[in-house]
């Protein structure tokens, strides 16, 4: 038997993907019209045998609630939140609900950080780690030399790819291109190496009071305090792909997690691309629009656009590369590209949201989407993706470009590179 944990932090966590998750908890921001967790859920539910997930997070229950019980009833399987007090670091959380883990005694477990988008290839993971023995096999993909300082770098054998002799977490120097996806799958195992560094800690903080860098006493970093430990063990193997791999760090990687999710659903599922009844309007390349919306005959949608429950097009609006979330509405003549338009926000007539679009460098081989800060040097804001937050109205004939809204305000003016708070 197997489970599955997915680690999705807490209201701390994804500052970068404001205001998108000011009134979502990012962990549900829909991206090609499920919530990005869903999207493990669906990879996990492949996989035989396995028959449990547990979410850890430090998000409020209340915020999950509903979430889980429509997980549990649409899928049939066990999935449930656990949530930490504080946060407890990316193996802290695992360890304290170790007897959850354990329970039915499963052979494995993954561990899946909530806010990586991929093309998850679990069967062929476990295929592997089982062959190997291992405590622990990470997934992992090729970076570029200069993008792989900002992830967990690891060094395999020479005499055996698939064994780890190396891992340093975010190095400020070159380390190896072969970077960590998120994505594990540990043996039971795992937890002697979580109790020692726990046992470690306690004794050196037997006051058992917040340590000295402010966090608790119980936090462990599974990339700082367990993944260098084992890689000394020669029981740390990794599992390479080139599926398609991505963080969800800041807004402008959901649209491009939303395309690459909606290619996904090409070739895997196609009938979710299938435009809904009132949805007959004309569609570009991948398009997601969820059965609720009403859209004009004369819309023209695509390609790589999602557009959410109840959302409304009027005649002739123009979407590209774009999600557009529930209870919204773009009235007629508009055109959105590049952006995100907040639930329940009105963009009026005749106008125009534009963001620029920061996709991964096609000529550098392995190259993955930057996230690059929200201002430059110059204190300038950096051209992104638009984004109106929840209930944001933007007057007819008004452009709006390379601008962020935060929610509930009224625009009647153009907008350009501004932060509207
Ligand atoms: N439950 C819980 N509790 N989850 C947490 C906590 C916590 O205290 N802290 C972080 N997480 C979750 C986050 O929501 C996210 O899904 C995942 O754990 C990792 O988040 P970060 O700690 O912010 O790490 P990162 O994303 O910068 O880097 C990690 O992921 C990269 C791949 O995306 C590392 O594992 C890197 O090595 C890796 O390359
Ligand atoms: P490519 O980028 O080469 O595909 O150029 P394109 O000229 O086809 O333009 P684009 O894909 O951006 O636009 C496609 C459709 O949207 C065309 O029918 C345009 O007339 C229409 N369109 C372009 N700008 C606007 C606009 O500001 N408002 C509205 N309502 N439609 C627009």
């Amino acid at each position: 038997m197997l489970k599955a944990v997915i680690l999705i932090g807490g209201p701390s966590k994804g500052t970068r993907f404001r205001p998108l998750s000011l009134d979502i908890p990012k962990p549900l921001f829909p991206i090609a019209g499920l919530p990005m967790i869903e999207h493990h859920i669906k990879a996990c539910l492949n996989i035989k045998n396995l028959n449990e997930i547990l979410i850890i997070g430090s998000y409020n229950a209340s915020e999950l609630q509903s979430f889980v019980k429509e997980m549990t009833d649409s899928y049939g399987i066990s999935i449930r939140y656990l949530q930490e007090l504080t946060a407890l670091g990316t193996a802290g959380g695992i360890y304290h609900f170790r007897a959850e883990i354990r329970a039915g005694d499963p052979d494995a477990f993954f561990i899946m950080n909530g806010d990586v988008c991929a093309n998850f290839p679990l069967s062929e993971m476990l295929e592997m780690h089982i062959k190997t023995s291992a405590v622990l096999t990470v997934m992992a993909t090729e970076a570029t030399r200069q993008q792989s300082l900002n992830y967990g770098c690891i060094v395999p054998s020479k005499e055996d790819c698939r064994q780890v002799v190396h891992y340093v977490e975010k190095p400020s120097t070159f380390v190896s291109t072969l970077i960590n996806c998120g994505v594990y799958l540990a043996s039971l195992d795992i937890f002697q190496f979580m109790a020692d560094v726990f046992d470690a800690r306690h004794k050196q903080d037997k006051s058992m009071l917040m340590n000295g860098n402010g966090k608790d006493p119980a936090y462990i970093s599974l990339e700082q305090d367990i993944l260098t430990r084992l890689s000394e063990t020669g029981k740390f193997c990794v599992f390479q792909t080139s599926n398609w791999w991505s963080q969800v760090k800041t807004p402008g990687a959901a649209i491009y997690a939303n395309r690459h999710h909606l290619a996904v659903y090409r070739s895997k599922e196609s009938e979710r691309l299938l435009p809904p009844v009132s949805g007959q309007c004309q569609i570009i390349g991948n398009v997601f629009i969820d059965a609720s919306a009403v859209i004009h005959p004369t819309a023209t949608l695509g390609p790589n656009v999602s557009i959410g429950p109840n959302v409304r097009l009027g005649a002739g609006v123009r979407i590209r590369e774009s999600i557009v979330l529930a209870n919204s509405q773009i009235q007629s003549h508009s055109m959105v590209l590049h952006s995100i338009i907040g639930r329940g926000s009105v963009v009026g007539e005749w106008a125009r949201v534009e963001g620029t679009p920061c996709d991964p460098d096609p000529d550098k081989p392995f190259a993955k989407k930057e996230n690059p800060p929200l201002f430059n040097v110059n204190g300038k804001l950096n051209p992104s993706i638009s984004i109106l937050g929840e209930s944001v109205t933007l007057a007819a004939e008004r452009i709006l470009l390379n601008s962020i809204v935060l929610p509930y305000k009224q625009l009647t003016r153009d907008l350009r590179n501004e932060i509207i708070l």
